[in-house]
């Protein structure tokens, strides 16, 4: 939703600047429409939101109000599912440590995708200990779909290892295979996700009987974005529909004839894909400077509001400006790092109090925002009749103090 310059300043005035802001209702509409575009080619499919990308309770909220899963990949992100009410059957645990959250999951029922060989043995050892209770796991399992680097994590599905872990699972009567976890990263087209559906399917056909209870391909979607950031990427944008179809076309294909019951439910795990555009974030302009013929706006927040991808691109935004007419001015922040670029060579109106509003903050922003130099500001939602409520307050020193000895 556009707001403007009116609605900002008095969003503002009343809850401080810098400032989040949630658009709920697109958010909404947009997890519904990735939702419903794969279940129109393979009905049994759900989502499981990923905490790590913006752990926003009152966004897990929705996401569980929606009916979507819980993706978490620590115990603290474990800890945030139950507090959010989530049960285990709908928490997935991911991630290379996962903590001693892990073995109440376990015994809540719950589904371990184990990361490493280690993480088997703990789990074996438990399973050897507790005879007569049943323990469920999934391996995560690295493939090759094609990416320029090498993934460290999951167990490798290329040489034996995999191969040995299957075995040694299928020896022990009390762990049960249920399924097998998957997650590329930095590999969003469309070609990787076509080769990464089909060598899962592969490796399910080599290693289950029977359909397991769930595929989960991880997530690495592009999010919708604005014509301004996608061309940065200088590659193809497929819309929902197009990724449905290569998976669910595949999908169908091998379990189409199976009722729904027998079928495996099929789980991605959208972060950045489905929280990146519902965030923007706005802040002021608190000085203008020139030295030696290069152009500095200091704002008053920092790259650590918005996240890296400010580093990595320039962020669609919105200067409301009446001042005069600037060029080449770099957005910097509040903190002591030359590298603290919010923005690049801006071109147009700008003067000292103007706001800014920067687009597509939604990940690894308020989440990752590091308590150097300032704490972090506030976060709103905003619905659409543009009612708005704090969904995160803004931080205190004393937040920031009281973990230390004074
Ligand atoms: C295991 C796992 N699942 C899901 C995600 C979220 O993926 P995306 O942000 O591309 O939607 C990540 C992100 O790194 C991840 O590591």
């Amino acid at each position: 939703m556009k707001l403007d310059q009116h609605i900002l300043t008095q969003l503002l005035n009343k809850y401080g600047s810098p400032l989040y802001i949630f658009h709920k209702s697109e958010f909404v509409k947009n997890y519904i429409e990735l939702l419903d575009s794969v279940r129109k080619i393979y009905p049994k499919y759900n989502i499981a939101y990923s905490y790590k990308t913006n752990y926003t309770p009152e966004i897990c909220k929705i996401v569980k109000d929606l009916g979507g899963f819980a993706e978490v990949v620590s115990e603290m992100e474990y800890e945030l599912a139950k507090k959010i009410g989530y049960m285990n059957d709908a928490i997935i645990y991911n991630g290379p440590v996962k903590g001693s959250g892990l073995f109440e999951h376990l015994e809540n029922g719950g589904v371990i995708n184990v990361d490493n060989t280690e993480e088997l043995a703990i789990i074996v050892a438990h399973a050897n200990e507790n005879k007569e209770k049943t323990y469920k796991i999934a391996f995560r399992v690295n493939i090759n779909v094609g990416q320029n680097y090498i993934s460290r994590f999951g167990i490798d599905a290329d040489g034996s290892v995999l191969d040995e872990a299957v075995s040694q699972v299928k020896s022990i009567n009390n762990i049960q295979l249920v399924g097998l976890h998957c997650h590329i990263g930095r590999s969003r087209e469309i070609q990787s996700w076509e080769k990464r559906v089909k060598i899962m399917l592969s490796l399910v056909e080599k290693y289950f009987d029977s359909p397991p209870e769930f595929i989960n391909l991880g997530s690495g979607m592009y999010s919708k974005m604005e014509p301004t950031l996608a061309e940065q990427f200088g590659d193809y944008i497929p819309d929902y529909s197009e990724y449905s179809n290569v998976i669910g076309k595949e999908m169908i294909e091998k379990f189409g004839h199976l009722s729904y019951e027998q079928q495996p439910l099929l789980i991605t795990e959208p972060g950045t894909t489905v929280v990146s555009s519902y965030i923007t974030f706005i802040s002021k302009v608190l000085s203008i400077k020139n030295i030696k013929n290069k152009n500095f706006a200091v704002l008053d927040s920092s790259y650590g509001n918005i996240g890296d991808i400010c580093r990595l691109k320039q962020l669609p935004i919105t200067v409301f400006s009446e001042g005069a007419y600037h060029k080449n001015v770099d957005f910097v922040g509040y903190t002591c790092l030359e590298h603290d670029v919010m923005y690049r060579d801006f071109c147009g109106k700008l003067a000292a109090g103007d706001m800014i509003e920067f687009r597509n903050v939604g990940s690894y922003s308020n989440v990752f925002k590091p308590p150097f130099i300032a704490p972090n500001c506030a976060m709103i939602e905003i619905d659409e009749q543009q009612n708005t409520k704090l969904i995160k307050r803004k931080e205190t020193f004393d937040d920031i103090f009281q973990t230390y000895q004074f």
